[in-house]
């Protein structure tokens, strides 16, 4: 064990403002962790990228961040645990690495109708993860895939509920109805900012599943079996970098988790990330 660890923070990025879900969850479940964010919005949105492209930034993400100290690393993205977790863990095989998976298994074993809608981003879907976790969990289960074209970007506006995005939304979920799926997982993570319109939208009867508290739980478990759980009592720190507009971000990290931050700005050079 190496107690300094304790001490040292867990790094997060995403393309953007998503990863905050899984952020917001980390934070309630290990208050005492340091923590760095990182929100790659030069890029932003992953999803209609190539796999190749989303692997080249996540391989310089995650660099910056261990050398920023980061003891661990959260793919808080899909688009990019699709893309890079498994690289990843070739490239920096003695950093623990917890990405995201759509949580089509506890989907799979909760559901009655027997259908369950998923919503994600062309990469995902495209990516051997997803694959994987299909062939393993959905025997069975009738998947209705959608990958709701414009909604990250609504999301990056700050947009979670305006015309726009309920527009996308509901084209999105009317037809998931239509075919009887009584789930639908949230394969993003930026669309558990909408959730109250997914569930306005989809009715009561169908259970939305943000896998964000399970990833939380997952990074505890690691940090644990490590011995690198940050024992303090008070509140930890939070770093927020962007390679996008600081100010932007500031004002929609108050706007989603209610956070008053100041945020660093980083961009991209041939090299990599930096300040
Ligand atoms: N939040 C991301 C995900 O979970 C990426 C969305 C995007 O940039 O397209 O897939």
């Amino acid at each position: 064990m190496k107690p300094d660890l304790e001490l040292a923070p867990i790094g997060i990025y995403d393309s953007g403002v998503g990863g905050l879900s899984v952020l917001r969850e980390i934070k309630r479940q290990f208050p005492a962790e340091n923590i760095i964010y990182l929100a790659d919005q030069a890029h932003v949105p992953y999803g209609p990228r190539t796999l190749e492209e989303v692997r080249y930034f996540s391989n310089q993400i995650s660099a910056y961040l261990l050398n920023q100290g980061a003891k661990l690393i959260v793919v808080a993205c899909n688009t990019a645990s699709a893309a890079a977790l498994h690289q990843l863990r070739l490239t920096f095989p003695e950093v623990p690495f917890v990405g995201m998976e759509p949580a089509v298994k506890p989907a799979a074993e909760t559901t009655r109708s027997g259908a369950v809608g998923v919503l994600a981003t062309p990469a995902t879907f495209q990516g051997a993860l997803y694959a994987s976790v299909v062939e393993r969990f959905a025997q069975g289960v009738r998947l209705i895939q959608a990958t709701c074209p414009g909604l990250v970007e609504q999301i990056e506006s700050g947009n979670l509920e305006g015309v726009e995005t309920r527009h996308i939304l509901e084209s999105t979920i009317w037809p998931m109805l239509e075919q009887g799926i009584d789930t639908i997982v949230l394969g993003c993570t930026h669309y558990p900012f909408v959730i109250p319109l997914v569930e306005e939208i989809a009715g009561q009867q169908v259970r939305v599943i943000d896998p964000a508290p399970a990833v939380a739980r997952q990074v505890g478990r690691v940090l644990n079996e490590k011995g690198w759980l940050n024992p303090g009592k008070q509140s930890g720190d939070v770093r927020y970098l962007t390679s996008g507009y600081p100010g932007e971000f500031q004002a929609l990290i108050l706007q989603l988790i209610g956070e008053s931050c100041i945020v660093q700005g980083l961009r991209w050079g041939p090299e990599g990330l930096f300040v």
